[in-house]
């Protein structure tokens, strides 16, 4: 079996953790599956159709990849594990390594699917990147909630535009003063004539201000700046002269604007001691269907380059992901070793030691009474954030942040929401319009997935990536 006149099949290596890349891919073709990964590992190291005159062996023997495992669930598919030697990825460039192991690869016509599940980088790559400088615990000082350990909680502005800075700043005041501590900007909200960004800001830290001397927290605001990178530094320059660090995060756009403006941005971010807040809009585009990456890859990235507080999806609200695989984005949100599950397409991977924890962001379709079931799934380290879930409450904004309060606060007594209720108003009266998530749903579905982890997998490989959706 060979692809352009060389064979990169080599079942007998066995990737070098401290060298190498491992790339785990789902594929499906006309062809043999053997054939397919010749022509992805091909493509995506040195490689082409034809055999070339110009390879040598030091190019062959030092830069190719590796085929070194294929679970074949039918003749023409399977899951394809390629390594990569460190040497193969340019210093500092995550567009390169984009454009290696997912560029071309995707336009191979002899393929019917293509979805990259997976990396896991060598330790030795990880160290050009100097990942979050506040992170999870950086952004529990600002909170001041490192002693108490308790959930953030926050709110996302609704309407999603369309109010003017001074509409936009009382709807804050109201959930600042119901107890929250994050609000933040959308991910389509950023400087609108009817809401110009520093207008906003202005008006935000005055209710920031305002509000802190009420409740005594120390509130946030995630201020969204995603636009071309000069209009980013700009906002950013104008914030670091306000000296706004304690209160107000950064916060990006991180798909829609790419790897090189991210990179380039948290560099500035990190240089003035800002904490930054990830939105992921758009990442499902090319994470749902059959050709695709998983959002995981670009997660891992995020960290890495510094993203301080990310959002994950939540495993229980509006969004796409079920509670298993929204487990396994929040272990590589907070986790220095993150396990292989394979029915995930999960590849095993040990953070550095340097790389601190992201605050992981469940937000989508969440209310108070989804907050013991998404404290099952995440734990207390997380921002638990909901912008309808708030501002949809039958008492207004106030209401509904204190409703969401209240349901941290039940259970950090160890009291289920319902019971709650019945003493605190506004909870009861979420749980009234939207129902209660139970989290002993959440708590069976993580226990069936660590004692059948074996057969989830030869489930996985019957039925190739449908078995991912298994705990829905
Ligand atoms: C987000 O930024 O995550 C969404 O705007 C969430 O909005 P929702 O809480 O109203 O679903």
């Amino acid at each position: 079996m060979a692809y352009g006149g060389y064979s990169y099949l080599d079942f007998k290596y066995r990737p070098d953790r401290e060298n190498d890349f491992t790339v785990l891919v789902w594929a499906k073709s006309a062809t043999s599956i053997e054939k397919t990964a010749e022509a992805i590992a091909a493509e995506s190291s040195v490689g082409s159709w034809t055999k070339l005159s110009t390879m040598n062996d030091f190019v062959w023997t030092h830069y190719r990849a590796r085929i070194f495992r294929i679970d074949k669930v039918e003749k023409n598919s399977g899951f394809i594990h390629i390594a990569y030697p460190l040497e193969h990825f340019d210093a500092k460039n995550v567009l390169q390594f984009q454009a290696s192991v997912m560029g071309n690869i995707f336009g191979l016509k002899e393929l019917e699917e293509l979805y990259v599940f997976d990396i896991s980088m060598p330790k030795r790559y990880q160290h050009q990147f100097t990942g979050p400088v506040h992170g999870l615990e950086g952004i529990r000082k600002m909170a001041r909630t490192e002693k108490s350990r308790r959930p953030h909680v926050g709110t996302i502005v609704k309407p999603k535009v369309g109010l003017t800075p001074k509409e936009w700043a009382g709807v804050a005041y109201n959930a600042f003063a119901g107890g929250l501590d994050l609000v933040k900007d959308d991910e389509n909200l950023v400087d609108q004539d009817f809401c110009k960004w520093k207008d906003r800001l202005h008006e935000v830290t005055k209710a920031i201000e305002k509000a802190g001397g009420e409740t005594g927290q120390s509130h946030l605001y995630s201020s969204n700046i995603t636009d071309k990178y000069s209009r980013m530094l700009e906002r950013l320059d104008y914030l670091n002269s306000m000296g706004l660090q304690r209160h107000v995060v950064v916060m990006l756009d991180t798909y829609v604007m790419g790897m090189s403006a991210l990179q380039e941005i948290l560099e500035h971010t990190k240089h003035c001691r800002f904490a930054t807040h990830g939105h992921r809009a758009g990442f499902a585009g090319p994470n749902r269907g059959n050709y695709g990456i998983n959002f995981q890859i670009y997660e891992k990235f995020y960290r890495l380059l510094g993203i301080d507080q990310m959002h994950i999806g939540t495993g229980v609200g509006k969004m796409e992901g079920s509670p298993a695989v929204i487990k396994r984005l929040h272990e590589i949100a907070d986790q220095q070793h993150v396990k292989e599950k394979f029915y995930l397409g999960s590849l095993e991977m040990e953070f550095s030691g340097h790389i601190k924890p992201m605050l992981a962001i469940a937000s989508g379709g969440v209310d108070a009474g989804k907050v013991d079931a998404l404290i099952a799934l995440h734990g207390k380290d997380v921002n638990i954030q909901a912008g309808a879930g708030v501002h949809g409450h039958p008492g207004g904004t106030l209401r509904g942040a204190m409703s969401l309060v209240q349901a941290i606060e039940a259970h950090m007594k160890g009291v289920p929401a319902p019971q709650f209720a019945k003493t605190h108003y506004e909870l009861k009266e979420a749980l009234k319009k939207w129902g209660y998530s139970d989290p002993n749903e959440i708590r069976k579905g993580l226990e069936y997935e660590r004692k059948h982890a074996k057969a989830l997998d030869s489930l996985a490989l019957r039925k190739g990536r449908p078995g991912m959706e298994l705990m829905e």
